[in-house]
């Protein structure tokens, strides 16, 4: 009689998920699908709330440099007024093209002074004075200035506020801000 081996003992079965492990492995893995998830819409929302958040006109918002007539449009001492033309931008919001302002130029030689046209006293329009090449003045007050915009005469508390100018590609670029009216000091306003 062939004897054979007895069969191999049966491997023990594979223990059955009870419940509750099945439900530790789901939660587990629901959370990590929840963290992930969140982190992924943080990184994406961060930049959106940062431009929400951020007032458009938050950056350089003391002066900003805007190009008015062609170099070769001034003549020679002759004052010229210009106009400020720029976005206009409050917090929330950009107007396109909009007159901020105006300046005065003046040429010498490849160079150009430029004055703020508001008076310094109570924020009057500056004129050219009557004469010829005598500088300006306040038509409100007659304040009166020479063409160097040193005060000569008149209520104003300081001289015509001066400008900086650069030529860009030919163009008077002023560097156009606003200043406080009625004192002595200019300050930014
Ligand atoms: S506002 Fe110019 S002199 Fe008064």
């Amino acid at each position: 009689m062939p004897t054979s081996d007895p069969p191999p003992p049966p491997s023990a079965p594979l223990a059955p998920l009870d419940s509750e492990g099945a439900g530790t492995s789901r939660r587990t893995l629901t959370l990590a699908v929840v963290v992930g998830s969140c982190a992924i819409a943080a990184a994406a929302a961060l930049p959106a709330a940062a431009f929400v958040a951020a007032p458009i006109g938050s950056k350089g918002a003391a002066g900003r440099w805007v190009r008015t007539l062609r170099l070769d449009q001034l003549t020679e001492g002759e004052p010229k007024r210009v106009a400020i033309v720029d976005d206009r931008r409050d917090a929330w919001t950009i107007e396109r093209g909009v007159e901020l302002g105006s300046v005065w130029l003046v040429k010498h030689g490849d160079k150009v002074t430029a004055f703020s046209s508001v008076c310094p006293h109570l924020g009057c329009s500056v004129n050219v004075a009557p004469s010829a090449r005598a500088g300006f003045a306040c038509p409100c007050h007659t304040s009166a200035f020479d063409p160097e915009g040193k005060r000569k005469s008149g209520p104003s508390p300081r001289d015509l506020d001066a400008l900086a100018t650069r030529i860009e590609e030919g163009f008077v670029a002023v560097d156009f801000r606003r200043f406080r009216i009625g004192i002595a000091d200019k300050v930014e306003a």
